[in-house]
């Protein structure tokens, strides 16, 4: 399929393009009142992930409401944990929980590589989207970094500093290794058949790498994100390491093609660090769309000078806010189209 639209696949690669491609990480969901009637209509936010027409309706929603220039497939990091044999879940205005988690090596073995069978969903809804799609604009497929989904496994629901994570990394090694061994096996699989089934590009996202220190995730998590960039082929791949700071020059040692910014890391020593061979991603602090209309043009031109024109693929520093103004999501996406142009 010829994409009409192919500026973030291009910027990506290090191609020359037109002007700035820009997407929000999470730009399908709550922001939009067109998103929360489907996911009433659909009754749980499970329910709705599971289902490929109703989870194509709100992948285009972003694309047609607000213009950006990727869709990311609707679905969610935890897909992996329940296809593994650990299901979660999701608890209005609380999160995901998980009934059961890992503890000992007896409910690592009771694990399981996740399958086609398990997430055939999701291989469905990416054919439907891309149909739907019709090459308007690339589409992004994603899933949980290794580590992130370790957090969740272990600790079994969010945390503000996943003690019980990092305590598991520090006393058992080696169940540690072992989790982290089938995560990523589960993930390859994972991001292969999305590729498959028509994704464009997949981003990795580890939210919680920020709980580790630079030198802890790069000796002890890197090695998986690593493999996954080696192994995972045919569409380009980014990382998004959030709150690690100290992990950028290593990620740019990796194989990936795009390595996402937090809003709180510093444009030009990110550009330094991670080296002339990535595209970065990023990092408008999502705050800022709280601010007024004209506030938030100044902040988008000043962030659009320091990345320059070139390898930049435009987004928030992590996902936007669900109170967030979908009039304001607009105002920074047109501002990107016009001011890189
Ligand atoms: O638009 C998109 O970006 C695609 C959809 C998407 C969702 N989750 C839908 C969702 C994506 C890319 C994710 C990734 C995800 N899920 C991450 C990594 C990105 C990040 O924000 O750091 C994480 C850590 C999760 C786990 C998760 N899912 C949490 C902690 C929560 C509850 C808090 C929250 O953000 O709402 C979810 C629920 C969830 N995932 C919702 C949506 C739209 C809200 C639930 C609802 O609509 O009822």
């Amino acid at each position: 399929m010829h994409l009409q639209n192919d500026l973030l696949i291009r910027a990506a690669r290090g191609e020359n393009t037109e002007r700035t491609p820009v997407w929000i990480m999470r730009q399908a969901g709550r922001i939009l009142k067109e998103y929360r009637e489907v996911r009433q209509s659909a009754g749980s936010f499970i329910d709705l992930v599971k289902n490929p027409e109703l989870v194509t309706e709100v992948t285009l929603q972003p694309v047609d409401i607000l213009g950006v220039d990727a869709a990311i497939i609707f679905s969610d990091i935890l897909v992996i944990p329940e296809a593994m044999g650990l299901p979660y879940e999701m608890v209005e205005s609380k999160g995901p929980v998980f009934p059961k988690t890992i503890q000992t090596y007896e409910d690592v073995k009771a694990l399981r590589i996740a399958t086609e069978n398990e997430l055939d969903y999701v291989f469905q809804a990416i054919r439907l989207v891309k149909k739907e799609l019709n090459g308007r604009v690339p589409l992004i497929g994603f899933a949980g970094a290794p580590w992130t989904l370790f957090c969740y496994m272990i600790e079994g629901k969010g945390s503000k500093d996943f003690s019980k994570a990092r305590k598991m990394l520090i006393q058992d090694s080696g169940l540690s290794k072992d989790l982290l061994d089938i995560i990523t096996d589960s993930t390859i699989f994972y991001l292969r058949a999305q590729i498959d089934a028509g994704a464009n590009l997949v981003q990795i996202f580890d939210s919680w790498a920020g709980v580790l220190s630079g030198e802890q995730y790069e000796t002890l998590i890197l090695p998986y994100v690593q493999r996954i960039c080696r192994e995972v082929k045919g569409a380009p791949i980014t990382v998004f390491a959030k709150g690690n700071p100290g992990v950028r020059a290593a990620l740019g040692k990796t194989q990936c093609d795009v390595v996402g910014l937090d809003w709180t890391m510093s444009i030009t020593e990110s550009r330094i660090l991670v080296g002339p061979d990535k595209t970065l991603q990023g990092n408008m602090d999502p705050a800022m769309l709280y601010g007024s209309f004209d506030e938030i043009k100044k902040a988008t031109k000043a962030m659009l000078k320091e990345f320059g024109p070139r390898r930049h693929i435009a987004n928030l520093g992590h996902g936007v806010y669900p109170d967030t103004d979908p009039d304001k999501v607009k105002c920074f996406i047109d501002a990107v189209k016009e001011f890189s142009s």
